[in-house]
Order: C-alpha cells, then structure tokens, then sequence
C-alpha cells in the first residue's frame, strides 16, 4: 500500500464558527492540522482585541484532550479601526494577521470596508508592526459580473501592494488565472491561498446538470481553465502558494434554501482532499511544501516537527455531518477519496 508522510500541515485560512459548531468544526481540523489561521466575521464580528481573546478561549475549550492545536487569530478591520488600535494589537501578541473584506463581498462583510483608501495610514501603521493583512480579494462593486469580482479587485490590490512594499499580504483564496500571474508578478511580500474546493471543482460542478447549493461559495468557483491555472500553480513548488481551506461550513437548511449561503465546509477531510487534487496531477511530492512548509514561512513561525501520514485506501465521505442541532453536507459528501489520513481513521 502507498504511503506518503508529510510534515504536519497547518490552515492558512479556516472558519470555525462559534457557539455548539465548535464542537464539530475545532476537532475536524486539530485531527490533522497543527495550527489554523482563523477568521474573524463572526456575527458580530471580532472587532476588538477583547473580543478576540475571547474567542480564542472558546475555541481552546473545544480541543479534544488528544489533539494539540494551536488556533491563530485575526481581527476585522472595519472603517473606525484606527492606527492607534494596530499599535495596541501589534504589542498584545494575541493577533496573526488582521482580515479585510470589502463591504458586501461575503457573509458577515456587512461590517467591511466601504473605501479602501481610507484605511491606508492603518495600513501604513500594519506595515510598521509587520502584521500581515489578509485580503479577500474582490469588489464588491455589485454592477461588476460576479465571475470578474476578482479580477476588478486587482487595481485595488496593486495600489496596495505599490504603495506598502514591506507589508505582508495574503491574496486569500484566489480563483483566477490573473491572479495567480498577479501573485507571480509581485514580490515576495505578497502569497496566497487556495481552497481543495478550488483545486477540485469548476463552474460546471456548481451549474451544470442541476443547480448544487452545496458548491456554493465565493469567490464563486470559475472556468475549468481557471481551476486549472490554480492546479498549476499549487503543484508548482513556488512558496507563494500554500494551503487555505476557507472550510466555512453552514446548515443544511441555509445551504439548501431559495437564499442559499455561501460556504463549502472542508474541514472534515481537508488534507485528503489536496491529497486527491494533488494526485490528480501527478504532484503528491509537491503537497508537503504547499501544505507544511510555506505558510509556516510566510507567517514567520517554525515549521511543525511533528509528521502525519497518508495512506493509499479509498474511503467514502459521509452524506451529512452533525453540526450543532443541525446537519453540515460536507464537501464530497457520498464520494470516494483515494488517500486517507492513517492517525485518522484506522
Ligand atoms: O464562501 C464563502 N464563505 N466565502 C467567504 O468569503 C466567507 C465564507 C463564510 O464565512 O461562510
Ligand atoms: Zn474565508
């Protein structure tokens, strides 16, 4: 039977919800990740130092005494965040990166940015602090085409990244072969993340045949020549890519409405999913550094020591997950993967 071991991955972009969904969401991703950078647009969002503190609390309270994880927290930036609270947050040490969402983009990024130059001497003062910024990457100019929101939002992003030369940015799940070439053009102060959902799915999975709720997320997944590009760019051994879930699960009930949510919840079978996209293309020796290796180093923190193991045995994704009162359909749900975690599921 094949086996590959890899250096124990970490999340570079992870949703963990709040409240009972703690329960599902905190030990599907410590059960294969060391660490995880986790998202701030909580409903209310995690505007405060305060509120963030808390947060991490609860997310430690729902580890399970088998697992060591370590979550990495972020803050929202909104329109009043101020220098003054980037020099607080900075000094505290409780902060990874602070999260931007352009006003509107997304779920809970009501509470976003209206006007991104606004916030310039707040970035400025992140620069100053070294303190990445996290950016979902698109306009949330409602008359742009959502298929092209990402690509509108690369002015917004070459201005940021012209003007900061030293600030760290992370392009966060980015769905486009322009920004993957953008991301290339740049220097090495700017990386980016991609989803398993991205690496594995197109536009097509979500429209053709039947409408799929499920595979519901944005940035909305594109062209198969975009999926692709992300494919190419992930299995290339270049460490401005590296590993993101956005796992961002919702009920059954919200993804399956007249209304439905955007989220594709990943966190259950995250690392057997690039396992599987990775395969794919005949690149499994290229996973480790994707998925182990550069994050670590673009957040300036050691590499994880510990190693997991993945073993060549098809195995078949639950239909539905419980998820707090509820249910979650997770990604690949009633599919077979190829390869599986070994501490997992043995
Ligand atoms: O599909 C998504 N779901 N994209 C996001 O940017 C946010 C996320 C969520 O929190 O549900
Ligand atoms: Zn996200």
């Amino acid at each position: 039977m094949k086996t590959v071991q890899l250096t124990q991955p970490d999340d570079a972009h992870l949703h963990l919800r709040d409240g009972v969904y703690l329960k599902t969401t905190v030990p599907a991703t410590a059960k294969q990740f060391a660490r995880a950078i986790v998202m701030p647009n909580l409903k209310p969002p995690v505007t405060t130092l305060d509120a963030l503190i808390a947060y991490k609390a609860r997310i430690l309270s729902a580890i399970p005494a088998e697992f060591s994880f370590e979550p990495l927290m972020t803050l929202y930036l909104t329109d009043s965040t101020t220098p003054q609270q980037i020099a607080e947050v900075a000094a505290s040490k409780e902060v990874t990166a602070i999260k931007l969402y352009p006003a509107g983009v997304t779920t809970h990024s009501e509470a976003g940015v209206k006007e991104l130059t606004q916030l310039y001497p707040v970035f400025a003062a992140m620069e100053a602090y070294d303190l990445p910024l996290l950016i979902h990457g698109e306009t949330s100019d409602p008359t742009v085409d959502i298929f092209d929101r990402e690509r509108y939002f690369l002015d917004q992003m070459e201005s940021i990244v012209q003007k900061f030369t030293q600030l760290r940015v992370v392009f966060e799940h980015i769905t486009t072969q322009e920004a993957v070439q953008f991301v290339l053009s740049a220097s090495d102060h700017l990386a980016a993340t991609i989803t398993p959902h991205h690496l594995l799915l197109n536009r097509n999975h979500l429209l053709s045949g039947g409408i799929r709720p499920h595979y519901y997320c944005l940035p909305v997944l594109k062209r198969r020549q975009h999926q692709e590009a992300l494919l190419a760019a992930a299995t290339s051994g270049n460490k401005k890519f590296f590993l993101g879930t956005d796992s961002a699960p919702h009920t059954v009930s919200t993804k399956e409405a007249a209304c439905g949510c955007a989220g594709i919840y990943s966190a259950h079978a995250a690392i057997e999913l690039y396992a599987e996209a990775f395969d794919r293309a005949g690149a499994l020796d290229k996973l480790e550094g994707f998925a182990s290796h550069y994050a670590a180093d673009f957040y300036r923190i050691a590499r994880n020591t510990q190693q997991i193991t993945l073993i060549q045995k098809p195995w078949k994704v639950a239909k539905a997950l419980p998820f707090g009162d509820e249910i979650v359909v997770p990604l690949w749900a009633g599919d077979s993967l190829n390869w599986q975690l070994l501490e997992n599921r043995e």
